[in-house]
């Protein structure tokens, strides 16, 4: 047994031997205490650093930073953490001088105002395993020697204004005995900054990595393929870059994959199916590409798809199957593919979903009533597709409907008569279908509505007077249809409205002197119709007017005075104003 206590000869000559070695660069360096006072004063006066002083009785060689504002040490009392994160700390990090905190493990400065670049000595903190500079104004490169440190698992240095490439020897080298190159990397976040060149092959040697974010960059070239390789990734984020080329198939075998982030880039060909094998996706973006082919058929496999772009694709073929019983779902833009489906089968009921646009495909089939049990709805636009049938009454159960969008479809049959209980209703279009019937007075129960569009389908009877309930319209047009019977003069109560179209219809009667109080109305459409009697004269006071047409009805006597109508004002408006007084073609 050896016994306790004593050193045997040569261990102790290199016991004494590190001794001076490390007095002797101790001697070199500041203390932490130096260090920490030195980087103080750099920065005008800051609140932050109040507790940052030596006590009366101490020297900056004997006090302890242990107790200092955003400072943590370990039992040994070396610094192992500083921490001044949200704190407004406006200056740069070129006085912190880290070769005096070679015990450092976290270093957490984000949400601050620092700027300058990120000092290059930051590699000597070589045990740090985590670093956080994020939203702060750090220009210059990322330097090398983030290289050195090979014990950071979290690297974020997120919404700065870093430019440069992600240089490839920040990676390991592959071989597996690589000394640098920032291996234990796990989160690695560079998003928001004006980092530009490709995105190395080499970041699939940092084997551990779960998170990857590098949206808001200007990144070119493509997604490398050795992220196949990272069978622990669980985010991919590369949003709003210049990424070109495909999707790396091998993507598809990362089980992990959560979250897949790739819209605003520039990527092309064929979404590999794989991506369906995901069984924990939760959010796939792949909206504004030049995407083509099928879109993922099991893209919501595993039922926890929650949110789902692909809209400003090329995409073609059916809508993916696995959409039709994917409960999970809360937002989905597939607006403008050229995705094909029948709308009453491919969609299901979804609790959760608040969010649906298909416009700009080619769905075909009729609105299901189901919708109406998607009763979180807040937006659903399937506009400019072909699908047709009524419009089920359902719907007009969706309580947080915002936004209604069917136009340029086949819908005939009736607006659904209540169409009222939609109160939260802000955008209503239905234009340019085949819709018949009447305009229920129950329009008038939309008090949120501020655009309401029915033209171009073959609605036919009175503008219920209603209407005047409505009063944050702005823009109204109920142009090309069969409305009759005269204009009501309630109308003139829209006092919010710009824009007013009833052309092309057969309105009779007179224009309601009441228009007058349109004083934000630029555009007044009343042409095609069968308007008798005096243009009146108060509609002069419709001061924001830029285009009026009245042509094509029975107008008689003498244009008001002022305004538009003043040879004065019309060639003070012209040329960049579109003026049509024409009263009678005869
Ligand atoms: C810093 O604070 C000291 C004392 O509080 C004051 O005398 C000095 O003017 C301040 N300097 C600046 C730049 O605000
Ligand atoms: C700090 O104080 C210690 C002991 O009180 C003393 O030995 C040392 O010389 C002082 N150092 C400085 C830089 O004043
Ligand atoms: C730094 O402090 C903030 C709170 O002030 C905390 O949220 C954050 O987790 C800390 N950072 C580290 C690395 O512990
Ligand atoms: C970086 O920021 C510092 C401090 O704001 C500024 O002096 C320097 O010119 C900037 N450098 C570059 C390359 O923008
Ligand atoms: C990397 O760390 C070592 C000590 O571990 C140090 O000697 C070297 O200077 C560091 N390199 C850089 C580039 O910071
Ligand atoms: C994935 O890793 C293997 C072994 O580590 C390596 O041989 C291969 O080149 C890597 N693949 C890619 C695409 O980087
Ligand atoms: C995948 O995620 C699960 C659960 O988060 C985790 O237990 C597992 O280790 C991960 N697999 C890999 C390869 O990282
Ligand atoms: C994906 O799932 C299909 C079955 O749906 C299977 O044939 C295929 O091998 C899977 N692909 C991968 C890469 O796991
Ligand atoms: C889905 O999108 C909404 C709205 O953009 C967002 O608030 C939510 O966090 C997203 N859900 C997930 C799981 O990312
Ligand atoms: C709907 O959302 C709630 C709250 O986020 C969640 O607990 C629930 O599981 C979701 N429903 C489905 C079917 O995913
Ligand atoms: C519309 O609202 C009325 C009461 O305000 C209610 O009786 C009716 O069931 C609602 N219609 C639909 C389709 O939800
Ligand atoms: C309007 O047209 C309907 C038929 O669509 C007709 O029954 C009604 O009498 C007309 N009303 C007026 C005022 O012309």
């Amino acid at each position: 047994m050896a016994s306790r206590g004593k050193y045997s000869l040569p261990a102790l000559y290199l016991y004494v031997a590190c001794m001076l070695l490390l007095f002797s660069w101790k001697a070199n360096s500041l203390s932490e205490t130096e260090a920490l006072l030195k980087w103080k004063e750099s920065f005008e006066n800051q609140s932050i650093f109040e507790s940052w002083v030596i006590p009366a009785q101490s020297n900056s060689t004997t006090a302890s930073p242990c107790q200092w504002r955003g400072i943590s040490c370990n039992d040994a009392g070396t610094v192992t953490e500083i921490n001044l994160s949200f704190t407004g700390l406006t200056g740069t990090l070129q006085n912190l001088d880290f070769s005096s905190f070679l015990n450092l493990l976290r270093l957490d400065l984000k949400t601050n105002k620092l700027s300058g670049s990120v000092p290059s000595n930051i590699g000597l903190l070589s045990k740090l395993q985590f670093l956080d500079l994020s939203t702060n104004d750090l220009n210059g490169t990322l330097p090398l020697s983030l290289a050195n440190l090979t014990q950071v698992y979290e690297l974020d240095i997120s919404r700065n204004n870093i430019v440069g490439e992600i240089d490839a020897r920040l990676f390991p080298d592959g071989t597996g005995q690589s000394r640098t190159g920032l291996i234990g990397l796990k989160n690695f976040l560079l998003q928001g900054n004006q980092l530009g060149g490709r995105i190395p092959e080499e970041i699939g040697n940092s084997k551990l990595l779960t998170l990857i974010a590098l949206d808001g960059n200007f990144l070119t070239g493509p997604i490398p393929a050795s992220l196949g390789n990272l069978s622990s990734l669980s985010i991919l984020r590369a949003a709003v870059n210049q990424l070109t080329g495909q999707i790396p198939e091998n993507i598809g075998t990362l089980n992990n994959l959560t979250d897949v982030r790739l819209f605003a880039n520039k990527l092309t060909g064929l979404v590999p199916e794989e991506l369906g094998n995901l069984s924990s996706l939760t959010v796939l973006h792949l909206a504004e590409n030049n995407f083509s082919g099928h879109l993922p058929q099991e893209v919501c496999r595993g039922g926890k798809l929650v949110n789902f772009t692909a809209n400003f694709n090329s995409f073609t073929g059916p809508v993916p199957v696995s959409l039709r019983d994917c409960q999970s779902l809360y937002r989905v833009r597939l607006e403008h593919n050229q995705l094909t489906g029948i709308l009453d089968r491919d969609f299901g009921v979804y609790p959760n979903l608040t969010y649906m646009d298909l416009s700009y495909n080619k769905l075909q089939g009729e609105l299901s009533p189901k919708w109406g049990e998607c009763q979180k709805l807040t937006l659903l636009k399937i506009a400019v597709n072909s699908i047709d049938g009524r419009i089920p009454d359902e719907i007009t159960s969706l309580s947080q409907l915002v936004e209604l969008d069917l136009s340029s479809n086949q819908l005939s049959g009736e607006i659904p008569k209540q169409i009222g209980n939609l109160t939260r209703l802000s955008f209503l279009s239905l234009k340019d279908n085949n819709i018949s019937g009447q305009i229920l007075a129950g329009i008038g129960r939309l008090s949120d509505l501020e655009s309401l569009d029915l033209s171009s389908n073959r609605l036919s009877g009175a503008i219920p007077h209603q209407i005047e309930d409505c009063n944050n319209l702005q823009n109204l047009n109920l142009s090309h249809n069969q409305l009759n019977g005269t204009i009501p003069f309630q109308i003139g109560n829209l006092v919010a409205l710009q824009a007013l179209d009833f052309s092309y219809n057969s309105l009779s009667g007179e224009i309601p002197s009441q228009f007058a109080k349109l004083k934000r109305s630029e555009n007044l459409n009343l042409s095609h119709n069968y308007l008798t009697g005096t243009i009146p004269a108060a509609l002069s006071n419709m001061v924001s007017l830029q285009s009026i047409n009245l042509s094509h009805n029975s107008l008689e006597g003498p244009l008001p005075d002022g305004s538009v109508f003043s040879l004065h004002l019309i060639q003070m408006l012209l040329p960049t104003t579109k003026i049509y007084v024409v009263i009678s073609e005869d």
